[in-house]
This record gives structure tokens, C-alpha cells and sequence, in this order.
């Protein structure tokens, strides 16, 4: 078993993520610094969702995210501009890079090479090598190391071109499974060189190990953004329909570009803001964050990353930025003479999209998904870098301050508006037991604990699913068409609409910010599996994640996932590739494809879809309710065809936490 040891505080990544002994007798002779012994690749193949977070689809794309991490640091570091990821035919993957090249040379205390040792010992990357180590920065979730993409491959090659010379080395399982060959030298015509890493997901690790091209390609347009200048390019060689072939992605505006992308089809406040970034850094933590306000957009959409990691959950430096623009925009306010009494942030922030990105060595992430930075010295900087430029900015463009002041101030009278939607709201959910919508089957079982509730859309679907239920746990809520899309109203509109408010009787939720109290323990969405039902689902998750986060949080909300075939008598099929395997069993057997939940009889909607003992369930997390948001923002003002097809690409990934129930 490799053992290494490494000095505590490295990382902190590393005492978040693995088995850990200190022994105090070693530590001595490092002096003040505390030595961890750590255990070898076998430790991670043993218990791989302490290292990747789960063995579901989430997990698998890690192994990707990982390599593309270590590509990303070249690119980083001025010595790479350019990153390829390949899906290839046989369910394997490459990441290649144009930078450095891994180090072949022996390494003079484990006299192998530098390769080996970063492939088979776990945390040995130039990234838990401290600030020699060439790389500033590294990412807590995705910094695990090449090693644990290695140990959960059935089989990896690393190909490395440096120092004019190739060099080769094949693994199996985490172990080397030749040695490391030299073959040849390549000339300096095909650039400066390179690592490339092909690998192949362990079946017996992973429940699943085919690669969604759709989660790649999200992954890599945000890291382009992210990454201005760097070209990023995927290339999907697997047969069959989904394949979207070779995409390169590529944005020289950086989260300028991101910021404007979030607000394609909205009208901007004003001209100032086009372009506006404010950038700097102290103490080692670089900011930069792009900012925008539109005139018709009734919420916030900050999107934010610590060390290229996408902080669903924000964290402090989302309220660094928080506290800047509240008390920037009310000073710069009182300053100019327009305003007496302050203006809440929630109002000041009413139409504003920012592209929040901060770089911090050591990063703190927190909760359950890791989206979260908790990293305490962010926020004071995030407030000075951004707070600095904010204020220029108005000082010099008045008419940009008017035009946020407006807005605000609009935002606040609405609010008084709703202030009365609100309390009719609350009143109906206290007197719940009295008032819940009529269209509402309810199951009757009167303890939350072992309730649960469907939102169904549609009659046809709803009346399936009444007959299909155990009445006894389960309820029934039928939707009519699409509920409102949250970002697009003001509140007041939101705590009026019929269906939101039939939604929120049913289920025993408050207003925003308030407890709950919940009728139903499992929150199940129900829709189609098409483009219409995605896109309910998405509008669904949306208003959850924007005005119920804690149901989220604390893991009430679930998608079911109804079946697209059946196959024969009582074969039914979830995927069209598993179709194809049914068929090829018994080649004759008709097919039929469900269209939607209403073309199921009750009795195969509760056997496929809803009878606790067989069916599948998604559970949602935050991350995943983030990306509905952040879809259903970037179709804003994008015509319904646009939204269909993105929609439609984008729909597996709602839900990548697979759990059965
Ligand atoms: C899969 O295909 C790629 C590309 O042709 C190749 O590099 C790799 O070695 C193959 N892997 C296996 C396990 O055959």
C-alpha cells in the first residue's frame, strides 16, 4: 500500500475527503507542521463518493472535470491555450492539453518517475505542492488528483510530449500497467507539447458508465467564459442520434461576454453597464465580477465561481458583493441629493446580473454538494475591489445611478403592492386545512412523514395518476399548462397567480423567507418526458430554488422518472439505448412509446413511475435546481424554437443525483 506524507493544511480539500491518521511521533520531526499519513489508491476504489461525491452520473463527469482541471491550470498559467476533450467510439475519453507536459524524470526519494508518482499516489499533484509548486490556486471539490481518476478507470494511457521527446504509460485500475516508454521525439512543429490522458470509467465502480456530452459541453462553455482566449473543444465520436459531433467553444470576452450572454434579449438600464467588469485583487484573492441591470428582469441572477468552481449556493463572497451594491448604490444616492432614507438591497438589487468570479488560495467550500465558499476573508475584499468600481462608475455615469435608483425605488412600491397578495397568502396557508384547492387530491393519511404529493401537469396525466395512487400516502396535484415563469414577474404577480398559489395551499409553504410548514414529506414532480414537460419541470425547480431554497436544501424535492417504451407484454425501457438492448433480446416484440402520462393506464403509471417498492426517483439538490434557474434566465428572450432545442439538450441534466427510493 503507498503511503505518503504530506503536511496537514495543504489542502483542505484533503481533510474534507479523506481517512486521515496523525501521528504525533513523525510530526516532531517537521516541526510545527503536522503530518498526515494517508492511504493508497486502494482506499478510494474501497469508498469512491468520499473523493468524487457519488458513483451516479454526477461522479462519473468528475473524472472528466478533474482532468480538465489540471488542463485548465496550464491554460492558467500562460503555458497552454488549448484543451480537447473526445468522446470516443469505444466509451472512452481523452483530455489533451498543449502545455508542459507531466514531468517524466525520476523523482530522486521514490525513484520512479514524476509521472508515475502523480498517477499512483494519491494527492501527489503539482497542486497539493505548495506555493513552489508553479500552480497559486487550486479548486477544493474538483482537487483530488489525477491519482483518483486513475484508481476508478479499468484502464488508463497518459501520453506526454516534453523536452522534444514522447513518452507513454498505460494503468490499469490505478496500477502501472507497463512501464513508462519512451517513443520517439516529435518535432517543434506540432507545438510545444502536451499531455493527453485517455481513460476508461471503471464498470465496477460506476453504475453507469456512458458520458452525457451535454454536461461536458455545459462544463467546458462555462470554463471558456471563465478562461478568455483558451479554445475548448469537444468531440463526440460515439454513433448514434445524439451525438452533436466536434463543438468548439471559445469567449474572448471572458464574463463580460458571460454577463451579456445572461442578458441576451433583455433591455439593459442603461448604456454605462455594456462591458462594465470590475477587477483587482488583495491578499492573493483575485475578483473580478461583471455587472448588469435590465429594466424588464424582476429578480437577481448572480452567477458565481471560487477557483473556477461554480458556487450554486454562493457564499461570501455573493455577499461581499451583496453588501457593496446596497450600500454603494444608497450612498452614491445620497451623495447626489435623490434619496433620503435607504433602499433595501433585495430592491437594489432588483434586475441586476452579475458574473461573480474570485480566485482564493486555500478555498473553504461548505454544505452538502460543496457549492457553497465559506471561505471568511473573501467578503471584506469582494466589497472593496467591487465597491471601488461601482462608485466610480456612478460618480462619472449619473444617469446609470438614476436608472438603478428608479428601478429600486419601482421595486419597493411593488412590493408594498404585494404586501397585501402576500398577507392573503398567509392566511390561506395558516387556515391550509380549509382553504386547499379543490383540484387537489389528497391522500389520507394525516401525518407529513410518510406523505407524499405528485404535481401532475395536466388533467389527462392527473386523472391516471388519481387512479394509479396509494390513497393513502399519496396525493395528486394537477397543474393547468405552465406556471409562471418567477423571473420574468414581480413578486406581487407571483404570491396572485392562481396556480402558484393552488401550489403553495397544497404544500403548506409560507412566503419567501419564512418557515414551512410541510403537508408532504416527498415533493415529487411529475411531467411528460418531452420538451413541454422539461421545460414545466424547469419552471418548477426555478420557483423552488429562487423562492422556496430550503425545500431544496433540505432534500424534499424529487423528479419521477416515468419510462419512454414499452416493450412487449410488461418490459418497459427508460432509455433508447437500453430499448435497443431489450430488442435485440426479442427482436419481435411491439413497441410502444409513451408520448405522455396520460397515454398510461393508472395501473402501469403506479407500477412504472410511482409505487415506492419499484420505481426510480431524482432526488433534486441545489446544484441541480441552480441549473434549472440558470436555464430558464439564459431563455429569457430567446424565441420558442431556441428554447425548445435547448431545452431538449439540456433536460438530463436536472437531476444528476441518481437515487432509488
Ligand atoms: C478507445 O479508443 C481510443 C481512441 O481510438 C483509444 O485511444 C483507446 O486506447 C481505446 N480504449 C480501449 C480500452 O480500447
Amino acid at each position: 500500500m503507498a503511503l505518503i506524507l504530506l503536511r496537514l493544511g495543504l489542502s483542505r480539500a484533503l481533510s474534507a475527503t479523506t481517512k486521515t491518521t496523525t501521528t504525533t511521533a513523525t510530526a516532531a520531526a517537521y516541526g510545527a507542521g503536522q503530518i498526515t499519513v494517508l492511504e493508497g489508491l486502494e482506499a478510494v476504489r474501497k469508498r469512491p463518493g468520499m473523493y468524487i461525491g457519488s458513483t451516479g452520473p454526477r461522479g462519473l463527469h468528475h473524472l472528466i472535470f478533474e482532468i480538465l482541471d489540471n488542463a485548465m491550470d496550464e491554460v492558467m498559467g500562460g503555458h497552454a491555450s488549448k484543451v480537447d476533450v473526445t468522446l470516443h467510439g469505444n466509451g472512452s475519453c481523452s483530455v489533451s492539453d498543449d502545455g508542459r507536459g507531466i514531468p517524466c524524470d525520476t523523482h530522486p526519494q521514490t525513484g520512479k518517475s514524476a509521472l508515475e508518482t502523480v498517477l499512483c499516489v494519491l494527492h501527489a499533484g503539482g497542486k497539493f505542492g505548495g506555493s513552489n509548486s508553479g500552480y497559486r490556486v487550486s479548486g477544493g471539490l474538483h482537487g483530488v488528483g489525477l491519482s483518483v481518476v486513475n484508481a476508478l478507470s479499468r484502464d488508463m494511457e497518459v501520453e506526454v510530449m516534453r523536452d522534444a521527446e514522447r513518452f507513454r504509460m498505460r494503468f490499469a485500475a490505478g496500477n502501472p500497467a507497463s512501464s513508462l516508454e519512451k517513443c520517439g521525439d516529435f518535432s517543434s512543429e506540432e507545438g510545444g507539447g502536451g499531455t493527453r490522458v485517455t481513460f476508461s470509467p471503471d464498470p465496477l465502480i460506476f453504475e453507469s458508465t456512458e458520458f452525457d456530452a451535454e454536461v461536458v459541453a455545459a462544463r467546458l462553455e462555462e470554463l471558456a467564459y471563465l478562461n478568455a482566449g483558451a479554445t475548448l473543444v469537444l468531440s463526440d465520436e460515439r454513433s448514434g442520434g445524439q451525438s452533436r459531433g466536434r463543438r468548439e467553444f471559445r469567449h474572448d470576452g471572458g464574463i463580460s461576454e458571460f454577463a451579456d450572454s445572461l442578458c441576451a434579449g433583455k433591455s439593459l438600464l442603461h448604456p454605462a453597464f455594456e462591458g462594465f467588469v470590475a477587477t483587482g485583487s488583495r491578499n492573493d484573492v483575485d475578483v473580478s465580477c461583471a455587472l448588469r441591470w435590465s429594466a424588464d428582469q424582476f429578480t437577481d441572477v448572480v452567477v458565481s465561481f471560487a477557483n473556477g468552481i461554480r458556487t450554486a449556493d454562493g457564499g461570501t463572497h455573493v455577499e461581499g458583493l451583496r453588501a457593496t451594491l446596497t450600500r454603494g448604490i444608497n450612498s452614491a444616492a445620497k451623495k447626489a441629493g435623490k434619496l433620503q432614507t435607504n433602499i433595501p438591497g433585495e430592491y437594489v438589487r432588483e434586475g441586476l446580473t452579475a458574473v461573480l468570479v474570485v480566485r482564493v488560495p486555500e478555498p473553504e467550500f461548505e454544505g452538502q454538494t460543496k457549492s457553497r465558499l465559506g471561505s471568511p476573508g473573501v467578503r471584506p475584499i469582494v466589497d472593496a475591489v467591487v465597491g471601488e468600481a461601482v462608485s466610480k462608475l456612478f460618480e462619472w455615469q449619473p444617469k446609470a445611478l438614476a436608472a438603478v435608483l428608479d428601478k429600486a425605488q419601482a421595486a419597493q412600491r411593488a412590493a408594498a403592492a404585494a404586501k397585501s397578495a402576500r398577507d392573503l397568502v398567509r392566511r390561506k396557508t395558516l387556515l391550509a386545512s380549509t382553504v386547499l384547492p379543490g383540484k387537489l387530491a389528497d391522500c389520507s393519511s394525516k401525518s407529513s412523514s410518510d406523505a407524499e404529493i405528485f404535481i401532475v401537469e395536466g388533467d389527462s396525466a392527473a386523472g391516471s395518476a388519481k387512479q394509479g395512487r396509494d390513497r393513502a400516502t399519496q396525493a395528486i396535484l394537477p397543474l393547468r399548462g405552465k406556471i409562471l415563469n418567477v423571473e420574468k414577474c414581480a413578486t406581487d404577480k407571483i404570491y396572485k397567480n392562481a396556480e402558484l398559489q393552488a401550489l403553495m395551499a397544497a404544500l403548506g409553504l409560507g412566503v419567501k423567507g419564512e418557515d414551512y410548514k410541510l403537508r408532504y414529506d416527498r415533493i415529487v414532480i411529475m411531467t411528460d418526458a418531452d420538451v413541454d414537460g422539461a421545460h414545466i419541470r424547469a419552471l418548477i425547480l426555478t420557483f423552488f430554488y429562487r423562492y422556496q431554497r430550503d425545500l431544496v436544501h433540505d432534500g424534499h424535492v424529487y423528479i419521477a422518472c416515468p419510462p419512454l417504451y414499452k416493450i412487449g407484454k410488461n418490459v418497459y425501457s427508460w432509455s433508447d439505448e437500453d430499448l435497443a438492448a431489450q430488442l435485440e433480446k426479442t427482436p419481435n416484440a411491439p413497441v410502444q412509446r409513451f408520448k405522455g402520462l396520460g397515454e398510461m393506464m393508472p395501473a402501469q403509471l403506479w407500477e412504472t413511475t410511482m409505487d415506492p417498492a419499484r420505481r426510480k426517483l431524482q432526488r433534486v439538490d441545489v446544484q441541480d435546481a441552480a441549473q434549472a434557474d440558470r436555464i430558464i434566465s439564459l431563455l429569457m428572450g430567446d424565441s420558442a424554437a431556441e428554447r425548445k432545442s435547448y431545452i431538449t439538450a439540456k433536460s438530463t441534466n436536472f437531476a444528476l443525483t441518481d437515487i432509488d427510493v
